[in-house]
């Protein structure tokens, strides 16, 4: 992937560092966060060796495969409010991969993106005192993938048999999330896009478990969690808050919140 100055068409970049290969975009963002870089600073690698996801899973990110990239923003309001920007993120690039690749993404709740039933990219949101970084992940060219993950994981390369520009698809998810995160910081919630995001779910209206973090983590494969035990919803979508909410058997409805939970559909992944 070619990188070029176009970028700083987009008003929300302000500074561009890329790498051939370095540990992980986010951990770099975090450094360079701690040593002032500015809103608006874009990572970029070609390879990571530590790439990370959610729950301290591994983000396979094998050379010039895929788009790797996080954005460090100074965000002018409560970083509480902030969680939400995953969704935001997520909203970005399922628009972008509609446009550029054809194809129509799902959005597994919160930060995964899905074609026909398998992760495409994903999000790592994390922040400290006075930024937030945000991560993403996109499987562009893979051809294969190890087995724990290949049940579960397709590249834009598998699904629509073409090679396309990664560089024009990063720009396209940039694009996207400029306009999304102004919207975001001016509006008071997420009721500017949570008809768009929940026409998006894939688990909507279907059936769910509702797994709290303490049983995810340590577990590199969402299929092998046990969901021995836990009762089962059915998901009704984000409400204007970015919580997600689920209908229990006695037809009440509970709000679960990202910082806590992850979701599994009541057949495997979704
Ligand atoms: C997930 O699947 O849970 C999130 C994956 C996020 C991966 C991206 S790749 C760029 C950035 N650097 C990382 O180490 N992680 C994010």
């Amino acid at each position: 992937m070619k990188i070029n100055h176009s970028l700083f068409n987009i008003p929300i970049i302000n500074s561009v560092i890329e790498f051939d290969c370095t540990d992980s975009t986010n951990l770099k963002a975090k450094e360079f966060a701690k040593r002032g870089s500015v809103h608006g600073t874009l990572f970029v690698a070609h390879e990571q060796t530590k790439g990370r996801g959610r729950m301290d899973r591994h983000f396979i990110s094998p050379k010039d495969d895929g788009i790797y990239m996080s954005v460090l923003l100074r965000p002018p309001i409560e970083l509480s409010k902030m969680a939400n920007i995953t969704l935001v993120t997520a909203l970005a690039i399922s628009r972008a991969i509609r446009d550029i690749c054809h194809l129509s993404p799902q959005i597994k709740w919160p930060n995964d993106i899905l074609i026909n039933g398998k992760k495409i990219a994903g999000i790592l949101t994390e922040s400290g005192k006075d930024y937030v970084i945000i991560g993403t992940g996109i499987n562009v060219h893979n051809q294969k993938f190890d087995s724990d993950i290949k049940n579960t994981a397709t590249s834009i390369n598998l699904e629509t048999g073409t090679h396309i520009d990664s560089f024009q698809l990063l720009y396209c998810i940039l694009e996207n999330f400029n306009s999304l995160y102004y919207e975001f910081i001016n509006e008071p919630d997420l009721s500017f896009m949570q008809k768009e995001y929940n026409s998006l779910l894939v688990n909507m209206e279907q059936e769910i478990f509702i797994i709290p973090h303490h049983l995810s983590q340590n577990n590199s494969n969402p299929y092998t969690i046990s969901t021995e035990g836990l009762p089962s919803h059915i998901c009704k979508g984000i409400d204007s808050n970015g919580n997600l909410l689920c209908m229990n058997s006695d037809e009440k409805i509970i709000s679960v919140n990202s910082g806590e939970v992850s979701l599994r559909g009541i057949h495997g992944y979704i």
